[in-house]
């Protein structure tokens, strides 16, 4: 039997069609199966295309130069109080966070607590209202603090990075970098006897300690801030305490909390006091 494209061939060369035109495939292979380019190179430069890696990357975020978009570590360093630092720091516009928030979450609380809590970073409640741990992990938060006996307003609360990652992600090290100057400051002023670091983030930022949470929580770190080594007490994030809410977790961050409030109850020895 005649083979039908040979017979349909034959029919358009009858006609006086000289030559088939292919459809192009509408199926796209994998780069690895493509047949190799048969294109040979431009032979000048001006030929080339230009790259198209570059084309697809998004811009570099460029900080602006002044000294309010992108305070000077001087002015940060001349701030002698709270009010002040944040005066200096809350238009920042350093890092590609800065344009994106709604709010600029300095922290909040006692400015001369013993114990200090650092966070990751705002979430969206946090961005909407200009305070830290205000949602959900925040209502936790203030449980756990009520459980060692404080209440939230007795102790200070700031973040590693002062605005909202988008998506609720967690900070590059590049935002966390260029925030961390603002919280050393922060860290001076308030001189906290013990930190606790809430998850993985502040640790690692912070206090340059890699290590999962899950292993470390519970055991002693220290940073040294301004010169004054500071005792930290690492345990696990709010957030991470309502996604697994079980006992073991809760009791371990009732111990961590507990270990650091006796150690910021200790009488302050008179030669170490700011
Ligand atoms: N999570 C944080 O790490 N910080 C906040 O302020 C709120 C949620």
């Amino acid at each position: 039997m005649e083979n039908p494209l040979e017979a349909w061939r034959d029919t358009l060369l009858e006609l006086g069609v000289m030559g088939l035109v292919r459809e192009p495939s509408p199926v796209v292979q994998e780069p690895s199966l493509r047949a190799p380019s048969v294109v040979p190179p431009p032979r000048h430069a001006e030929d080339r295309p230009a790259p198209r890696l570059a084309a697809s990357l998004p811009p570099a975020y460029v900080p602006p130069s002044d000294a309010i978009g992108c305070p000077r570590p001087a002015s940060v360093a001349a701030a002698t109080d709270l009010a002040g630092l944040q005066q200096a720091i809350q238009g920042c516009l350093a890092c590609p966070l800065g344009p994106g928030r709604m709010k600029f979450v300095f922290g909040e609380g006692d400015p001369g607590a013993r114990l200090m809590f650092v966070g990751e970073g705002p979430g969206r409640d946090e961005d909407l209202q200009g305070r830290p741990f205000v949602g959900k992990a925040g209502e936790l938060l203030d449980k756990m603090v009520g459980a060692i006996g404080l209440k939230r307003e007795e102790t200070y609360i700031a973040n590693i990075v002062k605005c909202r990652p988008p998506d609720n992600r967690a900070p590059t090290p590049e935002e966390a970098r260029a925030c961390l100057g603002y919280l050393h400051r922060q860290i001076e002023l308030v001189c906290p006897a013990v930190i606790v670091t809430l998850g993985a983030t502040p640790l690692r930022e912070l206090v340059g300690v890699g290590e999962g949470i899950t292993r470390v929580r519970g055991q002693w770190k220290r940073v040294k801030v301004g010169g004054r080594e500071i005792p930290v007490m690492p345990t696990f994030h709010p957030a991470y305490v309502l996604r697994q809410y079980t006992q073991d977790i809760r009791r371990a961050v009732w111990e961590d909390l507990k270990a650091a409030k006796e150690w910021a109850d200790r009488p302050v020895p008179p030669e170490t006091r700011p």
